[in-house]
């Protein structure tokens, strides 16, 4: 049994996880295919990974994956009151990679079911038990997708290198950096060797951002990987695909390591404690 197939009271450092939202402008930009790559690669640094499905209405995270969604966030809030980490652990569906998942609920109708306090308390609760959660989330800014990305430790944007991505990723930049998110966000620019009016390269000073992850466009196996339930990262791991998931990993656990090495500046509190014990 790995590191990642226990349930114990904490995440594996002993310490609150981290809650990384992926999201974009629009539908189709390849959130979900980065979702459960990412989620799976991470799985590898041997850390507990949660992944969430945040499209509450047509969330493809289960599919993704090859899950049978035996139960979905619709069960846990029936119970959100009484729910704690044990039990909503039950509701968690087990990948073989060591992930685990609180799939979507099975209808759209059943989106509205899925409060704010809800979303609250599931992330909380998953947080306090896994190293990382990791948000699928619906396209824009609708009302469940603006709650995780508030909650977010980190938000990695996605976009391609089309004109109506760029456009729209600017807009929801505008708005997120307004609500005071900018600092938390990282840029993902997918299909970036597709050919294109704009380039790659120019993309992350377009946006405002120094710098950013490049996904290469390898539509075979992205699509493949999807529609057979197998992540690429799983199985095409010597690909330039994988590899640019991998690093992504990597630069993800390396800068919570730093974070957390760095001292906290001193609480005023701290400070007159300091004061009067010289004195
Ligand atoms: N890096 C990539 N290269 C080529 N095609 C991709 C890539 N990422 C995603 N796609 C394709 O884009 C489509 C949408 O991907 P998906 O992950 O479902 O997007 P979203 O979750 O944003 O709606 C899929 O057909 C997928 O194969
Ligand atoms: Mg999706």
């Amino acid at each position: 049994m790995t590191q990642a197939h226990k349930l114990t009271d904490e995440s594996s450092n002993g310490k609150r996880g981290e809650l990384i939202v992926v999201c974009g402008a629009k539908g189709g930009i390849g959130k979900t295919a980065m979702v459960v790559n990412l989620a799976v690669a991470l799985t590898k640094k041997n850390v507990k990974i949660c992944l969430l499905d945040g499209d509450f209405q047509f969330g493809d995270i289960a599919l993704a994956l090859d899950l049978h969604s035996t139960f979905t966030i619709k069960d846990v809030v029936e119970d959100i009151d009484a729910m704690d980490r044990y039990a909503l652990s039950g509701f968690l569906i087990h990948h073989n990679s060591g992930l685990k998942v609180l799939a979507c609920p099975e209808r759209p109708e059943y989106a509205d079911l899925i409060k704010p306090n809800v979303i609250d308390r599931v992330c909380d609760l998953l947080l306090s038990q896994f190293d990382y959660v990791i948000v699928d989330s619906a396209g824009g800014l609708p009302e469940h997708t603006l709650q995780l990305i508030e909650k977010a430790d980190q938000i990695l944007m996605v976009t391609t290198l089309e004109m109506t991505a760029i456009k729209n990723t600017k807009l929801m930049l505008d708005t997120l950096q307004v609500l005071g998110y900018r600092d938390k966000i990282h840029l993902v620019i997918n299909r970036a060797t597709m050919e294109s009016v704009i380039k790659a390269s120019e993309v992350p000073e377009i946006l405002g951002f120094e710098t950013a992850f490049f996904i290469p466009n390898e539509f075979h196996l992205v699509s493949q990987s999807l529609n057979i339930g197998i992540p690429f990262v799983s199985n095409q791991g010597k690909s330039d695909l994988a590899k640019a998931v991998f690093k992504m990993a990597e630069m993800l656990v390396t800068r919570r390591e730093i974070s957390a090495l760095k001292p906290k500046p001193n609480s005023f509190i701290q400070q007159i404690f300091r004061k009067t014990s010289k004195a």
